[in-house]
Parts: structure tokens; C-alpha cells; sequence
């Protein structure tokens, strides 16, 4: 009995302690809109039944349901779920708001502490190291064997024409994973020759992250050991790290151990991260989080939204043909594109724009608030975090007529000049950014012409609504990519 005292009454401390820190919170808070929060669970009730597809669909409901601002509880977590692109310029330019929330752990059984999981403190000197390797002097080397890849994509389409709507996704992501070997790596892949589908791979494990993110049973990691998503993502960290290590290797036989002596700031990533690592400036640990990040980052958002590109363009044959129509005329029928002709495909840099518009590849990211922030008319407190729901400002009718319409013009000078520069956030913002935006944006640029002047697409889908979205980390549409291609 006295045990049983003991027991409720540290229980009973616990629970005061608990809730005392968070005093501050729930007072800063109360007002905010949000979901039915239970004691406890907060509105993880809404997330304990149904597949990635199905939770996915309820998260982006709240966004709806709340514009601009919305609070969730998930169990102790406090969330400001944010829309406005005034506040999300606030956020993405606040110190306090750069460290990545506790959630992005379960990314790290595969990345690690690479850029996009690392605490600030290492990210500070990671990303000083590499931003060079993306600059603009390094990245106008790389258009040549960009080409070469899509060349090699273009001969396995060709083998899929007229043979109805295929799963074009897995050709372009193996075709994405040999461009990251050939240009920021300087190494042969071989997916495109191996036969493997590494977006069955990719989209096998995000489906484990994102399912771990929601389902508050799988956080605990004695629960998710016996579990099959356990087993999912151990056979996928073994294909992924053999990988890398064979890539590291390769590069380092290829450096010989001599450590070059040029200028850092025209060296490719994986020289300069190698050397760095020769040089005991980095431990082989962070080399190889870098490697992995950088071979996922890296392929699955370009072959995704490189893909999404092919469907849109596929469902809609007058903005195809507007784009065939200025790759003939810059490129001519066989010539492959050059570091010149990339300023000059204007219409197909709009339609890209206006692919990620209504498909960022990551629909939310989240913060953790490490001081107190001010949004103007709203104060997030220290503690709490920030979910910055991309997907939905870019669908929002508040700042973009007929959201789910088309139409690549909206990135005109003339009719961008009056919207608010954080209203389009495919590659995020602030300090924080994506690393790899200027690239991506070449190699989409590159892959989109070569692949249209070649084929005409087709999609059955009727309009953009009719493609239900699962988020699986990666934003991916639930039943697969499908597109028939015809040759020109
Ligand atoms: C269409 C293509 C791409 C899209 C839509 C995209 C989008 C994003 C977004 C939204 C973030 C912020 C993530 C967060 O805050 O959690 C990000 C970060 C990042 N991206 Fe990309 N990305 C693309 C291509 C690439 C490429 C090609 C690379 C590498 C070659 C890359 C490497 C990274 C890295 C390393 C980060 C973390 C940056 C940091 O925290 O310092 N991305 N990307």
C-alpha cells in the first residue's frame, strides 16, 4: 500500500511538473485555432487508423480547415501549423526557428546527421563546407553529362512508346540517381543499366517515415523493432549504404589519396567532402550522412517532380505543344542543350515553376522554436514547433485565381509582380533552403526538353483534383505515376 502512495503520488509530481512547463504554452496558445485537442493525445486521434494516403489526407485537411494559423497538440508536442506568407517570411529568416524539429529522427536510421537532419550546430559547418560545391562555376560543368543521362533515359522510353501509360517514375528516378553520380558525385552509378527500381525503394521506405511521424505507437522504438516497416527499412538501409560506401570508395581510388591543391570553390561535392575527410576535417561518419542525403535528396525530388512535369504537361496538350514548340526553335530537333540555351527555354522554366506550384515536392517542413517569435499580430512560444504547410500555399484561392488550374503564365514578370515573394516555396526559404534549387531547377530544365522534343505524352487523368496526393516525406500521388509516350 505505502509502495502504491509512493508510486501515484511521484506520478501525481510528474504530471504537475509536466504540465507546469508547459503552463506557458497552453496560456500562449488557448486562442489559437485548431482541432479537437484530448488531454494527453492531443489530436492524435485523428492519425491512429488508416494508410499513409489516408493520414496524409487528414494532416492537409487541417491546413484547409484552419488557413493561416492553426495549433495541434500531438501528445506532449505543441504544433503552429502556418499558411500566411507573411509569417512564413518571419520564420524562415529567425534564428530561433533553423533547428529541425525531433520528428526528422526517423529520416536519420538512413541520412543520418547530413544536412537535412542535422542539429544547427553541425549544419553551421556542413553547409559552409558545401555551399561552394553548388555554386554557380561548379554547376556550369555539369549540362554535358546531364544530357548523356537523359540520352540514355530517352532510349529506354523509346522502348515503352505506344504500349499504353507506364510507370515513367521509376525510368526518370534510376535516370535521376546516375545524374547526382555523374555531376556532384563524379561517379558511375549504373541505375539506369541495373535493373532495379529505386523509386519502389525510395517510396517504400518514406512510406515508413512518414507512417512513424503519425502513428504515435510507432515512435517508441521497441514497438516499431517487431514490426514489418522495421524490416522495410533495414533492407533499405542496407541497399542505400552499400551504395554510398561503394561511391566513396570509387571517389577515393579516383583522388589516390593525393589531396588536390585546386580552388575549392570549383570543386564538385564528393571531391571536396573526400579531401575534407582525408584531411581529418571531417569524421568518415559525416562523410557518409552527407553521401546519403545528398544520393536521396538529390534523385528522389527531381525524379518526382521531373515526373509530375511529364503528367501535367501529358494532361495538358496545349501547354506540350507551346513548349515543344520553343525547344525546337532554341535547340532544333537533335542538338542537346547547353549552358547557353538554359536561359532561353522560357516557357519551360514557367512550366516548371508552375508544376511546383501545385506539386512541391515537400508538401510541409517543421521547426522547432528555440525563443520566442513574433509574428506581428501572434507569438509563438519557445517550445513549440512550426509546420510550414507548403502544399497548401501554394493551392490557396487567397493567392493564387483557380489554384488547381495550369497555367505556366502565372510566373510571368508581369503577373508575378504584385505577389508576395513567399507565396512560391517549393525549395523552402531563408538560411535553411534547399542546397540543391539551382541545380534541381537544371537538371528538370534539361530533362523536360530532351524528353518532349522526343515524345509527345499522354495522360487519361482529367484534371489536376483527380490526383489524390499521399505524402509519403516526398509528395507522391497515391496510385503512381502513369504516362503513355509516343515517338515524334
Ligand atoms: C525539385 C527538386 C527539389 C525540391 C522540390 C527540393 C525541396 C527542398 C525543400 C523544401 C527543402 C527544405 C526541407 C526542410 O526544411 O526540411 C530542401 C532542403 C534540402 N535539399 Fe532540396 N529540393 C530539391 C532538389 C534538391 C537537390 C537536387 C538536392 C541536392 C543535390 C537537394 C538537397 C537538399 C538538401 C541537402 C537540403 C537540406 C538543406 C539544409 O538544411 O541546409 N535538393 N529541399
Amino acid at each position: 500500500m505505502f509502495l502504491l502512495l509512493v508510486f501515484l503520488s511521484l506520478c501525481f509530481i510528474w504530471c504537475l511538473q509536466f504540465h507546469w512547463k508547459r503552463f506557458r504554452l497552453y496560456k500562449l496558445s488557448r486562442k489559437i485555432p485548431g482541432p479537437l485537442n484530448l488531454p494527453l493525445i492531443g489530436c492524435a486521434h485523428l492519425f491512429f487508423t488508416g494508410n499513409a494516403a489516408e493520414i496524409a489526407k487528414r494532416f492537409m485537411q487541417m491546413f484547409d480547415d484552419y488557413p493561416d494559423l492553426a495549433k495541434a497538440w500531438m501528445g506532449p508536442e505543441l504544433y503552429y501549423l502556418i499558411t500566411k506568407p507573411e509569417y512564413l517570411e518571419v520564420v524562415l529568416n529567425h534564428n530561433a526557428t533553423l533547428e529541425k524539429m525531433d520528428l526528422y529522427k526517423f529520416i536519420r536510421p538512413i541520412v543520418g546527421d547530413g544536412l537535412i537532419s542535422s542539429p544547427v550546430k553541425v549544419w553551421k559547418r556542413h553547409r559552409k563546407i558545401i555551399a561552394p560545391t553548388f555554386n554557380q562555376k561548379v554547376l556550369n560543368e555539369f549540362p554535358g553529362v546531364i544530357c548523356e543521362q537523359v540520352n540514355f533515359l530517352i532510349e529506354l522510353l523509346r522502348k515503352e512508346c505506344d504500349k499504353g501509360e507506364i510507370d515513367h517514375c521509376r525510368y526518370v528516378t534510376n535516370c535521376a540517381i546516375d545524374i547526382v553520380g555523374e555531376t556532384i558525385f563524379g561517379v558511375s552509378i549504373g541505375a539506369q543499366t541495373g535493373g532495379k527500381s529505386y523509386s519502389l525503394i525510395f517510396d517504400k521506405w518514406m512510406e515508413v517515415v512518414f507512417m512513424r511521424i503519425f502513428r504515435l505507437d510507432y515512435q517508441f522504438e521497441w514497438i516499431f523493432s517487431w514490426t514489418k516497416a522495421s524490416k522495410i527499412q533495414e533492407e533499405v538501409k542496407r541497399i542505400i549504404h552499400t551504395m554510398t560506401r561503394d561511391i566513396i570508395e570509387k571517389k577515393k581510388e579516383q583522388i589516390g589519396c593525393q589531396l588536390e591543391a585546386d580552388d575549392e570553390k570549383k570543386k564538385p561535392f564528393l571531391n571536396l567532402l573526400v579531401e575534407k575527410h582525408l584531411n581529418n576535417e571531417l569524421t568518415l561518419q559525416e562523410l557518409e550522412d552527407e553521401v546519403n542525403t545528398f544520393l536521396l535528396a538529390g534523385s528522389d525530388t527531381n525524379a518526382t517532380s521531373g515526373s509530375f512535369i511529364l503528367t501535367l504537361l501529358g494532361m495538358h496538350q496545349d501547354v506540350q505543344d507551346k513548349l515543344y514548340e520553343e525547344v525546337s526553335k532554341i535547340l532544333g530537333p537533335e542538338r542537346p542543350p547547353t549552358l547557353d540555351d538554359l536561359p532561353k527555354l522560357k516557357y519551360t522554366e514557367r512550366v516548371i515553376k508552375e508544376s511546383l506550384r501545385v506539386f512541391p515536392g515537400a508538401p510541409f517542413v517543421a521547426r522547432v522554436v528555440e525563443e520566442d517569435v513574433n509574428l506581428g499580430d501572434v507569438i509563438v512560444p519557445k517550445g513549440a514547433n512550426i509546420g510550414l504547410g507548403y502544399l497548401h500555399l501554394h493551392r490557396s484561392e487567397k493567392y493564387w485565381k483557380e489554384p488547381l488550374k495550369f497555367d505556366p503564365d502565372r510566373f510571368l514578370p508581369e503577373n508575378s509582380i504584385n505577389r508576395h515573394p513567399y507565396t512560391w516555396l517549393p525549395f523552402s526559404g531563408g538560411s535553411r533552403n534547399c542546397i540543391g534549387w539551382k541545380y534541381g531547377m537544371m537538371v528538370m530544365k534539361i530533362m523536360t526538353a530532351m524528353v518532349i522534343r522526343k515524345f509527345r505524352v499522354k495522360s487519361s487523368i482529367k484534371s489536376i483534383g483527380d490526383i489524390e496526393l499521399t505524402a509519403n516525406v516526398v509528395l507522391k500521388p497515391k496510385n503512381g505515376f502513369r504516362l503513355a509516350f509516343e515517338m515524334r
